[in-house]
């Protein structure tokens, strides 16, 4: 299962880079937002930093609702750099966007997904990567980890290569749900993903090894 970080903070992305297991990043307006990132020019920059730091796919959302709007945006989005992927929202211009940027060769990532009907319709318009959001479901009193086991099974049936892209996680016994059920991509904070690291036998067995080697 490959690690994608979900942040915009360039100092997290380098460390989870530094880590050695982060095969790409996803962000979103929020997360712009959140590092204070604002203004057309400046938002596209941040874009090209998170590429140069990562090797992988870094997911960049279309603001517009509308074809014409994602289409111009995403275009644009794609030039900035060979990693770029574009994330479009499940709604039906994002589903037309979708099919547009599939003939066009440009890679995208379907946004927004709470449902099964919703991770079929962006496969059949080919995208990229399908991300089905878990923890907001979770918060709603929704199985998240159910709809990520629907889809696995949905798309081995016809074989769509969509890549399913487990969002909204929240904590790394999702990130393990995750592995068991088969997405194929879990986009995480850094603080999930280095909890992974964490077991106490680990803390002490270690601490027993380096007293040992003292005697
Ligand atoms: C990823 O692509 C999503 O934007 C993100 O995982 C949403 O996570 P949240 O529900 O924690 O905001």
């Amino acid at each position: 299962m490959k690690f994608f970080i979900d942040t915009a903070n360039l100092a997290q992305i380098k460390e989870a880079q530094d880590l050695g297991v982060l095969d790409g990043v996803t962000t979103n307006p929020s997360l712009m937002a959140k590092e204070g990132i604002k203004g057309q020019e400046n938002i596209l920059k941040h874009y090209v930093d998170i590429c140069n730091i990562v090797t992988g796919d870094v997911s960049a959302e279309v603001i517009s609702t509308d074809f014409e709007g994602m289409v111009k945006e995403g275009e644009a989005l794609a030039k900035l750099h060979p990693q770029i992927v574009v994330k479009v929202p499940m709604i039906k211009d994002g589903v037309k966007a979708i099919k547009y940027f599939t003939e066009k060769g440009i890679r995208t990532n379907c946004t927004l997904v709470f449902s099964a009907g919703q991770a079929l319709l962006a496969a059949k318009a080919g995208a990229s990567y399908v991300s089905p959001f878990i923890g907001r479901l979770d918060d709603v009193s929704t199985d998240g980890m159910q709809l990520i086991e629907d889809i696995r099974i949905i798309y081995d049936n016809y074989g769509f290569d969509t890549e399913i892209l487990a969002a909204s996680v929240r904590h790394p016994i999702h990130i393990i749900q995750c592995a068991k059920v088969g997405a194929d991509v879990a986009t995480c904070p850094l603080s999930a993903i280095t909890a992974l690291l964490n077991h106490p036998l680990t803390d002490k067995g270690l601490a027993q090894f380096l007293a040992d080697a003292k005697k």
